[in-house]
């Protein structure tokens, strides 16, 4: 696939573009011409001050929000106006800011409810096709068995998600869109509000999804530490704009990140 101009990257394989894309909420400007690529088993994390449109960029490659201009490929076909139930059927899964699992269904059933769109048969037909779809039940419940010995979630997977510590919450979210078995990881925070010990953890079960699966990750994080140690590369935004694109290292020394960076402390 030929690269999308201005979106500069490494020299892999190009899973996912994001081309000169743009998105207001009334006046405000919450992604302004953003271009990206996210190579294949690569880490490519987001990161930026509060309110830079990370988030909003996330949501527009997952379907949540619609791009005002701009385009958004997967392996070069256009997905750029597709609903977020057909984003994820072509394996893009992603897990959210604030914790978004069914907290009064157990670890197990929310692991199971993200992997439904690879499912199937649905509840009719499974009464129609019982045997091919108690079949399909037992691959599915399989999978998402091998999800919860990865995470180390074996304990805890008939306890209802809201009643787990905050950590291992998001740890199971990781879980569920694991479910999806995606090609792509969108990460939104996933290590927010994670005392050091919980962040180490989570780095390492990313880098393992990378490692052995190949998946291609898109990272947003704000713990500079975990960032810098985990990426092969890093967009920065700010204000909605992209202001750097690079390895770790170059972004860390790029003046344009620092400034943005020293700018937001101030004003906090
Ligand atoms: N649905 C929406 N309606 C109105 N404004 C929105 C909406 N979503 C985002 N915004 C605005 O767009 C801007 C970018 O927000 P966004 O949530 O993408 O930032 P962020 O980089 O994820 O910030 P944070 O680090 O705080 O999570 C903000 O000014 C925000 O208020
Ligand atoms: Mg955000």
């Amino acid at each position: 696939m030929t690269r999308p101009s201005g979106a500069v990257a490494g020299e892999g394989v190009v899973q996912l573009a994001v081309e000169n894309v743009g998105k207001s909420f009334g006046g405000v400007r919450a992604v302004e011409d953003v271009s990206c690529v996210a190579e294949k088993g690569k880490v490519l994390s987001i990161i930026g001050p509060n309110g830079a449109g990370k988030t909003s960029l996330l949501n527009m490659i997952s379907g949540f929000y619609k791009p005002d201009h701009g385009r958004i490929t997967l392996d070069g076909r256009d997905i750029t106006s597709y609903a977020p139930n057909r984003v994820a059927a072509l394996g893009i899964a992603r897990t959210f800011q604030n914790i978004a699992l069914f907290r009064g269904m157990t670890v197990l059933d929310n692991l199971m409810l993200g992997r439904h769109v690879r499912m199937r048969y649905g509840v009719l037909s499974a009464f129609l096709y019982w045997g091919r779809a108690q079949r399909e039940e037992v691959e599915h419940r399989e999978r998402v068995e091998d999800i919860i010995e990865f995470l180390k979630l074996q304990d805890l997977r008939k306890q209802p998600t809201g009643a787990l510590a905050y950590g291992l919450q998001k740890r199971v979210e990781l879980g569920r869109a694991l479910a999806l078995d995606p090609q792509v990881l969108l990460l939104d925070e996933p290590m927010g509000g994670m005392n050091q010990e919980e962040k180490e953890d989570m780095a390492r079960y990313i880098l393992d999804v990378s490692e052995e699966r190949g998946t291609t990750i898109i990272l947003i994080e704000h713990d500079m530490g975990v960032v810098m140690d985990i990426s092969d590369r890093v967009v920065v935004l700010d204000r909605g704009r992209r202001i750097a694109e690079g390895t770790p290292d170059e972004v860390q020394r790029d003046p344009e990140v620092i400034k943005a960076y020293l700018g937001a402390q101030k004003a906090a």
